[in-house]
């Protein structure tokens, strides 16, 4: 490529790229701009062309309209004063006049009077806006070849022209409609009252159309956060109502599997339980020094179960309430020193959510006590920023490596056998914790804390 070729392309692409920046900066502040709910941009998609369509009518009109005509009728008026100006020299006697004063209020609707040995007024002040004004005496100025003086701001509905003569001045009255289309505000009160009366409507109709989004909106929150949905029904149009059903059929199949897992659950561990009871039965018939350790595996077994059974009991349908957390948050500080840990516990925020109670409680005592069991020192910490409720709770434990903070939260997964031989935990606490989250829409996740140990963070949306 020639050098210069390649600088203009060089060019080129340099505008090209900088094009591109400024597209997305404006997409970016035009997005920020722009009001994030459905209302409001659904009005403004119908307020913004109603605007520029009447605008531009209402320039058009203006334009060309409206000053035609009035430059027109200025210019009548004007030629109908230069001929009666011609008229009054071409007969100057005393009937003449007359004549010509009695052919102007007949013919041409205006007033003629005739001021000997007078002269013109000083000019007066202009008016600030006047398409009258300037038209008119624009046109007046063309015509007459004579010294005039014009007064279209005085008197209300009469404009008062003025013209010199060698011995006197002769004087003009005409109504200002001759001369101005006077009434053209009422197109636009007109053009005005129509659009409020079209907004009016646009927003009355919207309102209709957009209820049932917000409604399926909201029972699609509510849901997520495990509330009860109730009332909810698809209206509005077909799309709209298409989505609701489809949602109350997904909430279905969603629930019907959740209560279908949970009774085959109680069921089996039922069934195992009956079994393992009978195991234990026939064990105490044997000698024991050789069934040991047999029935230490039936035992776990047995707690294991008895675990599970109160695990799936949980998934039962709690109501939501309105619950102190602060409290809560109390209750597990002391229940935490009990078991021998030194606890502190704070709170910031509103304290008072609506959640299941019980489950957050579930929720919370799981992770202390895994405080206290595996760390000294516990720290608990609740906040209640805008639309989330944080719990954390720190310890001074070992911890848990990152790359295994998943695995632990997985039904009677146990991190390293050899620490917690005889700690008799079930490998449960942190799938419950967990669990009682998300059947708040939120989630519990693991990370390092300042204390040196495990931070447990519990977040839920309220
Ligand atoms: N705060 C912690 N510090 C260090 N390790 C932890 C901590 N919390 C949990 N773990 C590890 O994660 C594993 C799983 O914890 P989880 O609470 O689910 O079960 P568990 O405490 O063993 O039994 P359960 O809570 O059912 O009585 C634990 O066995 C432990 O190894
Ligand atoms: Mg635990």
């Amino acid at each position: 490529m020639p050098k210069g070729a390649h600088t203009a392309w060089g060019a080129l692409c340099d505008a090209n790229a900088r094009l591109r920046e400024n597209n997305a900066r404006f997409g970016s502040w035009f997005n920020r701009v722009m009001p994030k709910g459905l209302y409001a941009r659904s009005l403004i998609i119908i307020v913004t062309p109603m605007v520029i369509l009447q605008s531009v009518l209402a320039f058009v009109f203006m334009e060309r309209h409206y000053n035609t005509v009035t430059r027109r009728l200025s210019a009548a008026v004007s030629q109908d004063i230069t001929a009666l100006a011609d008229l009054a020299v071409a007969f100057p006697s005393q009937e003449g006049r007359e004549r010509v004063r009695q052919i102007a209020q007949s013919a041409m609707g205006l007033s003629v009077d005739f001021l000997p040995d007078e002269h013109l007024p000083p000019p007066g002040p202009k008016p600030f806006f006047s398409i009258l004004d300037s038209n008119f005496t624009g046109e007046l100025g063309k015509r007459l070849r004579r010294p005039f003086w014009t007064d279209t701001v005085g008197n209300s509905n009469l404009i008062e022209v003025r013209i010199q003569f060698d011995d006197m001045v002769m004087r003009i009255f005409a109504r200002r409609s001759q001369a101005y289309l006077s009434n053209s505000h009422i197109f636009l009160v007109w053009m005005v009252g129509t659009s409020l009366v079209l907004l009016t409507v646009a927003i009355l109709f919207l309102r209709n159309q957009i209820k049932p989004i917000e409604a399926l909106a909201d029972a699609a929150i509510a849901f997520g956060k495990g509330r009860d949905v109730t009332g909810f029904r698809p209206r509005g149009a077909r799309e709209v109502r298409g989505a609701a059903l489809a949602f109350i059929e997904m909430k279905r199949r969603i629930e019907r599997q959740i209560e279908q897992r949970t009774t085959m659950l109680a069921g089996v561990s039922h069934d195992m339980r009956t079994i393992l009871t009978r195991f234990k039965l026939e064990l105490a018939f044997m000698d024991e020094r050789e069934t040991e350790a047999l029935r230490k595996d039936v035992d776990e077994l047995q707690s294991m179960l008895e675990a599970y059974l109160a695990f799936a009991r949980d998934d039962m349908g709690e109501p939501p309430a309105l619950t102190d957390i602060a409290r809560l948050i109390e209750e597990a500080r002391v229940a935490g020193e009990r078991h021998g840990a030194t606890v502190t516990a704070s709170f910031s925020g509103d304290p008072m959510v609506t959640l299941r109670p019980d489950a957050f409680r579930r929720c919370l005592a799981n992770l202390v006590a895994n405080g206290w069991r595996y760390a000294g020192r516990i720290d608990i910490n609740g906040t209640r920023a805008e639309r989330w409720l944080i719990v954390t709770v720190d310890d001074d434990g070992p911890g848990i490596p990152p790359e295994r903070r998943e695995e632990v939260f997985r039904p009677f997964f146990r991190l390293d056998e050899a620490r917690n031989q005889d700690e008799g935990g079930s490998g449960l606490g942190l799938t419950i914790a967990r669990d009682a989250a998300r059947a708040h829409g939120g989630d519990v996740t693991l990370g390092d804390s300042p204390l040196g140990g495990l931070r447990a963070t519990i977040r839920i949306p309220v």
